[in-house]
């Protein structure tokens, strides 16, 4: 039930006029409004640990980046961090991962079920591509929400940018599948993209928009692509800017317009306003995004050891802050623009 043609989106991605835009920004945050309302939802983020197995030519945490000392968060602090969510009011915890098949299902298991059994908390798994068995076995230990941004529905550039690691062509079918299937298992599905990727035109990124539509998702996070020196992408491997003005650029701007558009191809979704946004404008990139379409907030609560750790892009808004800092400051932040502390799990609301 979307609200805006692929016509109408492309035209407002080439918009550069400010005055023009701030219809785009009013009716983004109407529409966020009337279907979300003004609760502004916080899901405590904890990156639970940055082995991966993938190779994603832009992603500081990649397989082959040797310069990372990796690690993985001992079921007891993850549990310490949930409590830690609770206690601030938050409804949710995300545990974020590469793809790391060390992080076994059954342990994981045995953590969802505590902090099930232990608090009210939503459980939002982040862990990439991961076994059908485990899945359904998250799923049953409680957990409510699986996250797997497709990146790019565009084959070519997704292809140029996931290189193979079993010698199988990597497609974002295979992200499609994982996400039908954790809805088939009753989890709330969440995806995204990155914008700006170096390849990547207007058309297909128009493509994407629609796409979280017609997926019917319950969750999308986007964010501009950010370039991490130590990744193949960052040292110039891999696509690239498309010539002649077709590249879309990563930058603020097109960020807030691909929030405000994401919000009228899915009125009912959870949109968060994102680090990788705030990581471009420190001081009101969170503020803005909540004013032209998101409505979720996702604090990081990774303890202060890991957190540096955790680079899949330099220069993360979250890593020059203390938790305790910067949940201080949110609530008055949000209630600084005319809206609450969402209450309760923030699930998604059906509208029919
Ligand atoms: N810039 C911006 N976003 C990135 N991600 C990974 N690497 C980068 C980067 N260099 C995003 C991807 C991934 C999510 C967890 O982080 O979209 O799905």
């Amino acid at each position: 039930m979307g609200l805006i043609n692929r016509e109408q989106i492309l035209d407002w991605l080439y918009c550069d006029d400010e005055a023009r835009l701030e219809e785009l920004w009013q009716r983004a945050d109407e529409v966020r409004r009337d279907k979300v309302g003004d609760e502004v939802h916080l899901r405590g983020l904890v990156e639970i640990g940055n082995y991966c197995r993938r190779q994603c030519g832009y992603c500081g945490i990649n397989a082959s980046n040797k310069d990372v000392e990796r690690y993985r968060v001992d079921a007891e602090t993850i549990i310490e961090c949930a409590y830690q969510a609770h206690g601030y009011g938050y409804g949710t915890v995300v545990m974020q991962s590469g793809e790391d098949p060390g992080i076994k299902a059954e342990w994981l298991a045995d953590v969802i079920r505590r902090i099930k059994q232990e608090t009210p908390l939503a459980v939002t798994l982040s862990l990439g591509e991961r076994e059908d068995e485990a899945l359904a076995m998250w799923r049953e230990a409680g957990a409510d929400r699986y996250l797997l941004r497709f990146e790019t529905s565009n084959p070519v550039l997704f292809a140029a940018i996931h290189p193979s690691i079993d010698g199988k062509p990597y497609t974002p079918a295979d992200r499609f599948s994982l996400l039908k299937k954790v809805k088939d298992l009753g989890y709330e599905a969440g995806s995204g993209v990155m914008i700006g990727i170096p390849g990547q035109s207007y058309q297909s990124l128009a493509d994407d928009i629609l796409l979280f539509g017609e997926m019917d998702l319950d969750m999308i996070g986007v964010g501009p692509y950010i370039v991490h020196p130590d990744t193949p992408m960052g040292r110039g491997i891999g696509p690239r800017p498309l010539p002649g003005g077709e590249q879309v650029p990563g930058d603020e701007l097109m960020a807030y317009k691909v929030v405000a558009l994401t919000r009228l191809t899915c009125p009912e979704a959870n949109i968060p306003s994102t680090t990788a946004l705030a990581s471009l404008n420190y001081e009101s990139g969170r503020e803005l995004g909540l004013k032209r379409g998101a409505n979720v907030v996702m604090p990081n609560l990774t303890p202060p050891k890991y957190r540096y750790l955790y680079e899949i892009y330099p220069a993360k808004a979250c890593i020059q802050e203390s938790t305790d800092n910067f949940h201080s400051k949110l609530t008055g932040r949000i209630e600084g623009i005319g809206r609450s502390v969402g209450k309760g799990q923030g699930c998604r609301q059906h509208l029919g």
